[in-house]
């Protein structure tokens, strides 16, 4: 599909990439006039159709970001003290920060890091959780490690009748301390400011999109365990449904090109980042949007 919007001095227009999920702008330059409610709308529209969307070749400052991102509500920036950078609103994803120093992967950033290749969504372990994110690459290595995304749309759409009306209903704890958990970070590892904040929260594991009414499952690695249910019951019900909803027919892998500016959807995919030990800097920088009301 390709929308051209008409009457403005930017023509804008957003196609499929023909995956799994993905779309990518074309003739869009954040830094030129701002966007209209209407190029934003259409990028929501995108948003819901696409999963994803990236701008090319994005050389834009952080205010500039910052109002593209205001533009779909209000920015989040890293609400965990560890990876918050106390004089702005974006968090550095990668192996070093905006000024360049490399992370320690020993360290509660690097673990934060390493966290990134589980699969996830974004604040899902906040209620009202993270709905879009915005991530804009600065330093890329020469040959980039992509980052893969997940259509839970599909996989909802995929799962036996019988299987989907025995799960439509069901509530999911979410809580950071069990995805950092799996790649061996304990309590104590977070600050005593960062441990005062988190609360477990519970979300749907169906949510129905309020663009087009779609369902898809609610994942994350932030998913614990079924509420109401024998602990390990869940983890294995959400464990299957994880393995189910990542196989790659339903996966679309984004290879990163100089100053790509991808956003994507939280409500219906999940992502992840690949691993990559190389000796060249990688860095993005990120901001979420905050949904408005609990997640439904
Ligand atoms: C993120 C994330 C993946 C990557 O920034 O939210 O998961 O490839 N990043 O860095
Ligand atoms: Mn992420």
């Amino acid at each position: 599909m390709s929308s051209w919007i008409p009457g403005q001095s930017r023509p804008m227009s957003i196609s499929s990439m023909g995956g799994a999920l993905g779309a990518e702008a074309s003739d869009a330059d954040l830094a030129d006039v701002p966007f209209s409610r209407e190029e934003i709308d259409s990028i929501e529209v995108a948003l819901a159709t696409y999963g994803t969307v990236v701008f090319r070749k994005q050389r834009v400052r952080d205010e500039i970001r910052l109002s593209f991102v205001q533009a779909f509500g209000p920015a989040i920036g890293g609400r965990i003290q560890e990876i918050a950078d106390e004089d702005s609103q974006f968090v550095d994803v990668g192996t070093v920060d905006r000024h360049g120093n490399l992370y320690n992967s020993n360290d509660a950033r690097g673990m934060y890091m390493r966290a990134n290749e589980l699969w996830h969504t974004d604040g899902s372990h906040c209620q009202p959780p993270i709905r879009l994110t915005v991530l804009h690459a600065q330093v890329l290595p020469p040959e980039p490690p992509p980052t893969e995304f997940a259509n839970m749309r599909a996989a909802w759409e995929s799962l036996p009748a019988s299987t989907q009306k025995e799960i439509e209903h069901l509530q999911v704890e979410h809580n950071i301390l069990w995805s950092r958990q799996q790649i061996g970070m304990k309590p104590e590892d977070f600050s005593e400011q960062t441990r005062s904040v988190i609360r477990p929260v519970r979300h749907p594991l169906v949510r129905t999109h309020p663009l087009n009414g779609k369902k898809s499952l609610y994942l994350a690695s932030h998913a614990s365990h079924i509420v109401g249910w024998p602990l390990d019951e869940g983890r294995r019900l959400l464990k299957s449904l994880m393995e189910f909803a990542t196989r790659p027919e339903f996966v679309y892998i984004h290879h990163w090109q100089p100053h790509d500016l991808l956003i994507w959807d939280n409500r219906w995919t999940m992502h992840r980042a690949t691993t990559y030990s190389g000796p060249y800097p990688r860095n993005l920088r990120w901001c979420g949007v905050r949904e408005l009301e609990p997640s439904c």
